[in-house]
């Protein structure tokens, strides 16, 4: 039977996790969060002392990753990366900014690619990231580009950061968000940008009631 498949892009912190999360739980779906995968690989390098912009060093060591997204009990996607769960330590500030240095390199992404194939092929998912609907699933019956200001973005990281209990100033936070936004959507491979058929979803002046609300009557008009 061929399995549902929505994708949700967009730019850092424009609430893709938190609402596709919570749409999946309303549609019964998997949610697969795709930066967490590109997280544990920033994080294997750092571990691994590999400066993660080293793609000569960093390529080699791939093909001793093993990478793999398990559901718990919570119902929440966890990571391991080589049978260690690593859900918390990809969460950390400074991996975000790693995560989109390896992001930008083409072996990395290629060796993710079918990882991410294989788990719209076997289940009804909500995928987030930033090239879903451009590549990963360019098929997806449902395509939505979630975006909204680069100040508001900032403020709701910051908030999440501070309820983590990581400290980080809100100007450090908004120059980091709007200089991930400019490698992500300048990398010459798979850059974040809006699919042609996707709907743009621009949660600036929305709260999060709103803002599921919007992109469930998308997903409904269309399946
Ligand atoms: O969604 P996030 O902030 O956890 O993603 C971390 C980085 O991973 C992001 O800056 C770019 C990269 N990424 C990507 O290139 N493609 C995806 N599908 C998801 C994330």
């Amino acid at each position: 039977m061929k399995q549902i498949s929505i994708a949700i892009d967009g730019p850092s912190g424009a609430g893709k996790s938190t609402l596709a999360r919570k749409a999946a739980a309303t549609l019964g779906y998997l949610y697969v969060d795709t930066g967490a995968i590109y997280r544990t690989v920033a994080l294997s390098a750092v571990r691994r002392g590999i400066d993660p912009a080293d793609a000569a060093g960093l390529v080699p060591t791939l093909s001793e990753l093993d990478i793999r997204l398990e559901y718990g009990q919570d119902g929440l996607q966890h990571m391991y990366l080589n049978g260690e769960d690593v859900s918390q330590a990809i969460r950390v500030h400074e991996i975000s900014q790693h995560a989109s240095t390896v992001s930008a390199i083409p072996e990395v992404r290629a060796f993710l690619l079918d990882l991410q194939q294989d788990l719209a092929r076997k289940n009804n998912v909500i995928m987030d990231g930033r090239d879903i609907g451009t590549v990963v699933l360019p098929d997806a019956d449902v395509k939505i580009f979630l975006t909204a200001s680069p100040e508001s973005r900032a403020q709701r990281r910051h908030l999440e950061l501070q309820q983590r209990g990581q400290d980080a100033d809100f100007d450090t936070v908004l120059r980091d968000i709007i200089k991930r936004d400019e490698q992500d959507t300048n990398r010459p491979i798979a850059p974040l940008r809006q699919a042609e058929d996707a709907v743009l979803v621009d949660t600036t002046h929305l709260d999060l009631e709103q803002s599921l609300q919007a992109i469930l009557a998308v997903i409904r008009e269309k399946i």
